[in-house]
């Protein structure tokens, strides 16, 4: 059945998703790494895809950015419709100066300054975690494949245009590698839903040297973590 963003029926979608937050990202890695591919999804053009890799079912899905967006997305993927593994690949705002761009990145934990977990009426912090079974399997593919990757901690923020701009040092300092936007609420909703969830990030902006890659260098040349996650 179909739910209020996602016009799928159970069934179309496979186990196991790659989540992109450009759903044009989403129609690239179908296009470019699926065979006999069928498209699940169009509703706010959020295009879903499902498709095989090697002969495996895998579905790929654009969540839009943001952690309401992957938290819409990623709830009714988990609750209606059955998903049990959810990779989101995206980029992400180098924090550390050990990190250049194109660097992968496996998110072990995410820390937020989102309200997100305040509808669970916790009497203190929750700790967003990876899945330890998809990391370590992510870990090994890229060893595996000697794709070097760094693993820790990420911050999933609800501001892109931050007002004090030179917030993020502070988390630099606990040890925190690089800013998106999605992989808090995403790895809380997979954690009450009890499926599993990762972070990969690419490296497309430091918030360190100031550098920068363009919209379409993003888009088309992060096939190293694409290899990463279509091999878990
Ligand atoms: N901030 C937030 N999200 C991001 C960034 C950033 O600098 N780069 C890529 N995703």
């Amino acid at each position: 059945m179909a739910t209020p963003h996602i016009g799928a029926n159970k069934g179309d979608i496979a186990e196991t998703i790659l989540l992109p937050g450009d759903p044009l990202r989403a129609k690239f890695i179908a296009d470019t790494y699926l065979e006999n591919v069928k498209q699940f999804n169009s509703v706010r053009n959020a295009f879903g895809y499902t498709g095989e890799y090697k002969g495996k079912e895998i579905s790929v899905m654009g969540t839009g950015m943001g952690i309401p967006s992957i938290g819409i997305y990623s709830y009714e993927l988990i609750n209606f419709f059955g998903v049990k593994n959810l990779i989101r690949v995206g980029s992400c705002g180098a924090y550390s100066e050990k990190l250049k761009l194109y660097d992968i990145i496996l998110g072990m934990g995410a820390s937020t300054n989102s309200n997100y977990a305040s509808q669970f009426e916790l009497n203190g912090t929750i700790s967003a975690i990876a899945s330890f079974d998809l990391l370590s399997r992510a870990k090994q593919v890229a060893d595996e494949k000697n794709i070097p990757v760094h693993v820790g901690n990420i911050f999933s923020s609800d501001i892109f245009y931050n007002d004090m701009p030179k917030d993020w040092k502070k988390w630099a300092s606990l040890g925190v590698l690089a800013v998106e936007m999605e992989a808090y609420g995403l790895y809380l909703n997979a954690a009450k839903a009890g499926a599993n969830a990762l972070t990969i990030l690419t490296v497309s902006d430091s918030l360190v040297t100031k550098e920068e890659t363009t919209a379409l260098e993003r888009q088309n040349s992060f096939t190293k973590m694409m290899e990463i996650a279509l091999e878990i």
